[in-house]
């Protein structure tokens, strides 16, 4: 049996079961350990990889040895399509934030899925074109937002992906230390928990290890604009 989640994965949008099913059985599964190292930056291989469960960050470093998210992904998301469109190194490192789940599709096993099925092309394409619009909205926040407009948009982001309404108001368990909240916002650690503190002080958020309740929603989404 298959999950449900992979059927929801943007590769398998607008496949019928039977189709599905033979796409997930030419696909490899991959278990990780919390802090297992899927990839590194650089290097050559070109499988796509689809999360079934738990949390992979994706992260560069810079010359300084400082680390920066560029995102954490989670059940139903892809990731590894570019080297697979583009030849050439890993843009990033992948680690397990989490134990994880994955399903894998070599390179030579993807190709003649996306030119017999134009809906499987689709799905990726989708992926791809959302990606590049939060890419683009990632840069213009760097470049036009305070460190707290952008702690707030990602908790919001959290929140999208890992959140879970609950009586007193969004429960987001990131399972992100406070230093990779900081490193995907893009800022030190310090101003960042200087935010999550100012917000928490106002009672916009509560604070708890590795997850955040957004108590109030609608002021979060106003400091995020
Ligand atoms: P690839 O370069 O093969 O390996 C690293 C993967 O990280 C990359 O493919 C994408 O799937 C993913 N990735 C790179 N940049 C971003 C980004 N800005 N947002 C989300 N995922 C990304």
């Amino acid at each position: 049996m298959d999950p449900e989640v992979l059927k929801k994965a943007p590769l398998f949008a607008g496949l019928e079961d039977e189709a599905a099913t033979a796409l997930s059985s030419a696909m490899g599964k991959l278990y990780l350990n919390k802090g297992d190292v899927l990839f590194h930056e650089g290097d050559t291989e070109d499988r796509l990889y689809i999360v079934v469960s738990g949390k992979i960050k994706l992260g560069r470093t810079g010359s300084a040895g400082r680390e920066n998210l560029l995102a954490v992904v989670g059940p139903g998301q892809m990731f590894g399509e570019l080297s697979v469109f583009d030849p050439g190194p890993r843009s990033t490192t992948a680690t397990a934030v989490t134990a994880c789940e994955l399903r894998t599709l070599e390179h030579d096993e993807l190709i003649p899925w996306l030119t017999d099925r134009p809906e499987v092309a689709q799905g990726l394409l989708g992926q791809l074109a959302a990606r590049l619009r939060r890419a683009n909205d990632v840069v213009a926040d760097l470049v036009f937002s305070d460190v707290p407009g952008r702690v707030a948009k990602q908790l919001l982001e959290l929140a999208q992906r890992f959140g879970d309404k609950r009586d007193d108001g969004m429960h987001v368990h990131h399972d992100l230390t406070q230093e990779e909240l900081a490193q995907l916002v893009g800022a030190s650690r310090e101003t960042v928990n200087k935010a999550l503190a100012d917000f928490a002080a106002r009672g916009w958020i509560r604070l708890e290890p590795r997850s955040v309740t957004i108590l109030d929603v609608e002021r979060v989404e106003r400091r995020a604009r």
